[in-house]
């Protein structure tokens, strides 16, 4: 009998290492949407990239609220959260220097439908909001990367970019952090499925809001 066939599958228990590997299609496709390439290129117009923006600024208010209650009632996303991870703030900044604050409804079909899965998560499984979470928050990674040439393309310095880039120099220990603390924490079967589901529905959300800005150009 080969002794390889019976042993054990690995399994692997770090959560952070399961979203990579769950969501590392989603990834590809999200990176390699022409949207993203336009802004890593520096070829995005200014006003899809304000968009862009403004877009993502009802989603990522909706998000920290619910971050924000979630952690006053769960002790793992107390841990796990820290106050530099809100991403509103960046967003709320960069419109403001660009003078395109809104607080009125979103129009985009992708937008409206992530505000609906956000609340609905805060009601039904509000730790879905970690996995939502995570894929905002590891976008920084490739973000402090796309920073340069939209500084370029637009004249910016930190205003305009600081959603893309928050921390400069500090982003690998802040997003360390947040990977440490995960993988620290203990979640169920269940919750890490539902982790893993909402990391998903993020990632195709924002690639459906990237689709929305080519014809439409506005949110
Ligand atoms: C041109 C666009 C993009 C580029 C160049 C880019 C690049 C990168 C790079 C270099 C990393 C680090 C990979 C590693 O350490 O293994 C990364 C990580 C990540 N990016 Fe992107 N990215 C882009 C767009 C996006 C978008 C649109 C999202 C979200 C919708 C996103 C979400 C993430 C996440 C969640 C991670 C962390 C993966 C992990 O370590 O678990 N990225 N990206």
């Amino acid at each position: 009998m080969n002794a390889h066939a019976s042993a054990p599958k690995a399994t692997v228990s770090s959560l952070m290492l399961r979203l990579k590997e769950h969501t590392r299609q989603l990834h590809a496709e999200a990176e390699s949407h022409p949207i993203q390439r336009a802004m890593a290129q520096g070829r995005l117009p200014l006003e899809s990239y304000v968009s862009y923006l403004e877009c993502l600024w009802p989603v990522h208010r909706a998000l920290d609220a619910g971050l924000a209650a979630l952690a006053e009632t769960d002790d793992r996303a107390e841990s796990i959260l820290s106050p530099e991870q809100y991403q509103s703030a960046y967003l709320r900044d960069d419109l403001r220097h660009f003078g395109r604050e809104k607080t009125d409804a979103p129009a985009v079909p992708a937008v409206v439908e992530l505000l609906s899965d956000i609340s609905a998560a805060r009601v039904d499984r509000p730790i879905a909001l970690l996995g939502f979470h995570y894929v905002t928050l590891g976008s920084t990674n490739g973000g402090r990367f796309i920073a340069k040439p939209l500084r370029r393309a637009f004249g910016l310095e930190k205003a305009g970019v600081s959603y893309f880039d928050p921390w400069g120099e500090d982003q690998p220990r802040i997003w360390g952090a947040f990977k440490h603390a995960m993988d620290a924490a203990r979640f169920s079967a269940d919750e890490t499925d539902t982790i893993l589901a909402a990391a998903e529905s993020m990632f195709r959300g924002i690639t459906r809001i990237s689709e929305s800005l080519r014809p439409v150009d506005a949110c």
